[in-house]
């Protein structure tokens, strides 16, 4: 069995923890990187995507394969979905789950078969808050009402946030979390963390955006509460901070700890992207290696706009990376090998992370290798498909058969 060090490697199947390289190809989003004792192969992460298929939070069959292809396609960080800490912080019915023990051996089958193909397995852990008790998106968007209960059997369950406030027009209103509460959250965070080290992740990601839990405590859209963990920047951070110093209690010191921030709200009366730099320093502070900055998804009704494009949202990340000194990655429309590799290599972000267009093409990551470097080289790939794809491309090459 061949180990890989630098580019030249051969993609024979790796043991466990090893990484695979892509090769044939000099390009900066490919060049490993390292955070703490984890050396990721490339600089593309399967940013996390619930499938809303798990049963009683457990995961299946289905999360194997989907996360499993996206280590075969040779993406450097393969994320699990959001993940609850507890069984009323899943967004819906289908969330995973990892608040108890029986979830750790189906989600360590899918650490070790991402890491047995040279990916980093990573899981995204967090809690739903206000935006718990939801329906699958196909369902048609929105909280679960008597209809779900009466045609699938999924009742919608009591939900909890910083302040008693809905999320939108027709969402359940949340209890108001007691410091009880708060201190299971955090115990939860950390007992979550610990099952996640154990299943055999080597990075964890706390969800903090996207309008869920800890993006309820930090956004003044969603936190009117006038006690510690309330009122201006500093009381309406110190969840998010707790958390990061908590989950270091269990998460290893050699192990890359990440969060997920909307570094605005795109909102004027909202979260800004100064405070994002300000909070990114604490979290530095409390053990966090790596910002994953977002944005949105706290308003609920509330109109935004903002200026969608590709890579929307790289600017973010930039700010956050430059202001903060900490690393940093982008996501949000990214589909084009060179846009993405560009943003690598004139250091606007560490990482790109990119969600459908995998979906798309799990191969994504080596058919970037192969439009960035050499078409010809099949290395990278796993050599039950790289063998014959290379012996394929001689064939046709010789006899031009193809462009
Ligand atoms: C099917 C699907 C499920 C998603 N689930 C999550 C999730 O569990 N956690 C999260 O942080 N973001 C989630 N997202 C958002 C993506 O991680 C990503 O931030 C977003 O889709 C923008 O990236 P893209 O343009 O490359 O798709 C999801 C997106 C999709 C398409």
């Amino acid at each position: 069995m061949l180990l890989m060090v630098g580019r030249s490697i051969s993609s024979e199947r790796n043991p466990l923890g090893s990484v695979r390289v892509v090769t044939g190809t000099s390009a900066p989003l490919f060049d490993p990187f390292t955070l703490r004792g984890v050396t990721v192969p490339n600089r593309i992460i399967v940013s996390p995507m619930s499938q809303y298929a798990a049963v009683g939070g457990v995961a299946t069959d289905w999360h194997l394969v989907h996360l499993g292809r996206f280590a075969l396609g040779g993406a450097g960080m393969v994320m699990v979905e959001a993940t609850a800490i507890e069984e009323r912080g899943r967004r819906t019915p289908g969330d995973l789950g990892l608040w108890n023990d029986e979830h750790v051996e189906p989600l360590a089958r899918v650490a070790s078969f991402v890491s047995a193909n040279g990916s980093v397995p990573a899981i995204q852990i967090g809690h739903a808050g206000r935006k718990a008790s939801e329906r699958r998106p196909w369902h048609r968007e929105g909280p679960l009402t008597d209809e779900d209960a009466t045609e699938r059997g999924e009742p919608a369950w009591p939900t909890v946030a910083p302040s008693a406030l809905a999320y939108g027009e027709g969402w359940h209103v949340p209890a108001e979390m007691t410091a009880a509460d708060i201190e299971q959250m955090l115990a939860g965070f950390a007992a979550t963390a610990a099952r996640a080290r154990d299943a055999g992740f080597k990075a964890l990601e706390v969800y903090a955006g996207h309008g869920f839990l800890l993006h309820q405590f930090y956004s003044p859209i969603a936190n009117v509460r006038t006690d510690a963990y309330g009122g201006g920047f500093e009381g309406r951070t110190r969840a998010v901070v707790e958390t990061a110093q908590r989950i270091r209690t269990e998460w290893p010191d050699e192990l890359p700890l990440i969060f997920r921030l909307s570094a605005t709200d795109w909102l004027d009366d909202g979260w800004t992207v100064e405070e994002t730099v300000e909070l990114a320093k604490l979290l530095k502070d409390a053990g966090v290696d790596m910002i994953d900055c977002t944005s949105g998804g706290i308003g609920g009704d509330r109109r935004v706009s903002f200026p969608l494009g590709q890579g929307y949202q790289v600017p973010l990340a930039e700010q956050v990376r430059r202001e903060a000194d900490i690393a940093c990655a982008t996501v949000g429309m990214i589909w084009d090998a060179s846009y993405a590799n560009d943003v690598v290599a004139e250091g606007r972000a560490d990482m790109v992370a990119i969600a459908r267009e995998l979906l798309d093409d799990p191969n994504w990551p080596l058919h970037a290798a192969a439009q960035l470097g050499d078409p010809a080289d099949f290395s990278g790939w796993p050599v039950e498909a790289g063998w014959w794809l290379s012996k394929r491309h001689r064939a046709t090459t010789k006899l031009n058969l193809r462009p």
